[in-house]
């Protein structure tokens, strides 16, 4: 399977794909709207990968555009990224969220039946386990609460992936459920451009080391954790990226329906992860404690055997490439793509 389309392959995750992809050789077709991204990642795709790949400017609502481009293009697997992601806006605005996330994944599914494509390799996120008591988190836990629009809309599409998938057994679907990727490409070209304040904690240091933003929040010093702020399982994007070029190859060899953490297996506190960021800019970032934000929950970091077993997969960038990769990328581009 060489012909993959990547469906919001100009944002942060699928451009990282893409030059994978590109990288091992394979021919990526990208669908985005440009909602939340910008043509330019694209172009720094192929400058930094020295190859060409397909665009195309369009919405996954427009079910005959999806169907033309898995036709003309002939594309045999499809990474689906493309889907609004703010978890405070989802909250304002769930009927966007749910509208933009379920039915543009209704669109493409139908339209990938219609077009006989029936390998799906799906963007999920570790918020569909909720608040687990128990870590690490192993694919065998069970889905649970979610907090807000954002993360019920990934829960709802991967229970639509399952029932169809179950449906019909020619459908091979992999459901990757990333934990916090953080980090950019080693070349500084391409990287995280959140629109407004961002609302992730590391964007927000960058932003603060860059002179953008005074001083990080740090939301709560009172968790049960090693300095009571809350740790998270940070992936390097690059390394996430890699998972998806391991995940093709495994579909083609087994059919079905798998589910498969993206983590790297431990977790690093708020602070940690500032004072790895500190040594990467070479100086102090300011920060504030200040009340926890509502919706976090104190801990979570996966159990990450599972990926190891079955794709040959292991993260293997650790916490300071993260950071120096995303200070090189936010110094290099203190506007994002814009300038
Ligand atoms: P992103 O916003 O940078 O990329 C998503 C892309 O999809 C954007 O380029 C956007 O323009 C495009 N898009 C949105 N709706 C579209 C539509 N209707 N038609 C065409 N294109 C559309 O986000 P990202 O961080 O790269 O996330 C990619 C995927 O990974 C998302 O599905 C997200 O939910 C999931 N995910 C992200 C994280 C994270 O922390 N970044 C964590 C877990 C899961
Ligand atoms: N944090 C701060 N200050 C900030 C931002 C975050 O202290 O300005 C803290 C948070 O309280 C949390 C940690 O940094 O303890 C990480 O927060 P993020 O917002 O970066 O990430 P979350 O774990 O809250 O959520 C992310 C994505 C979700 C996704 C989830 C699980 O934003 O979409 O990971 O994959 F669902």
């Amino acid at each position: 399977m060489k012909k993959v389309l990547i469906t919001g392959g100009a944002g942060y995750i699928g451009s990282h794909i893409a030059v994978e992809l590109l990288d091992e050789d394979y021919e990526v077709v990208v669908l985005d709207n440009l909602y939340n991204s910008s043509k330019i990642a694209l172009d720094r795709v192929e400058e930094i990968t020295g190859k060409k790949l397909k665009f195309y400017e369009g919405d996954l609502l427009d079910k005959d555009l999806i169907k033309k481009i898995l036709a003309d293009e002939k594309i045999q697997v499809v990474i689906h990224c493309a889907a609004l992601k703010a978890v405070g806006e989802s909250v304002k605005k769930p009927l966007e969220y749910y509208s933009n996330n379920l039915t543009g994944t209704l669109q493409l599914l139908e339209a990938m039946r219609e077009e006989n494509v029936k390998n799906l390799i799906f963007s999920s996120s570790a918020t569909v386990y909720g608040s687990p008591d128990q870590m690490p988190i192993s694919e065998e836990f069970p889905k649970g609460q979610c907090t807000n629009p954002y993360g019920w809309s990934k829960s709802m599409m991967e229970q639509i992936m399952v029932d169809l998938q179950y449906s019909d057994p020619d459908w091979n679907i992999i459901l990757l459920r990333y934990f916090n990727p953080i980090g950019a490409h080693k070349s500084g070209l391409i990287g995280e451009d959140p629109k407004g304040i961002p609302n992730n904690l590391v964007p927000y240091i960058t932003q603060v080391a860059v002179g953008k933003l005074d001083y990080l929040k740090v939301y709560g010093d009172d968790y049960d954790t090693v300095d009571g702020t809350g740790v998270r399982d940070y992936i390097h994007v690059v390394d996430l990226a890699k998972g998806h070029v391991k995940a093709i190859a495994y579909i083609e060899k087994n059919p079905g329906l798998d589910i498969i953490n993206l983590g790297t297996g431990r977790g690093y506190s708020v602070l940690e992860v500032l004072k790895s960021f500190e040594k990467a800019v070479g100086r102090e970032i300011p920060y504030k404690i200040v009340e926890r934000r509502p919706g976090d929950i104190a801990t979570t970091y996966a159990k990450a055997d599972k990926a190891k077993e079955v794709l040959g997969w292991q993260a293997e960038l650790g916490i300071d490439e993260m950071s120096q990769d995303s200070w090189r990328w936010q110094k290099a581009n203190p506007n994002g793509f814009e300038g």
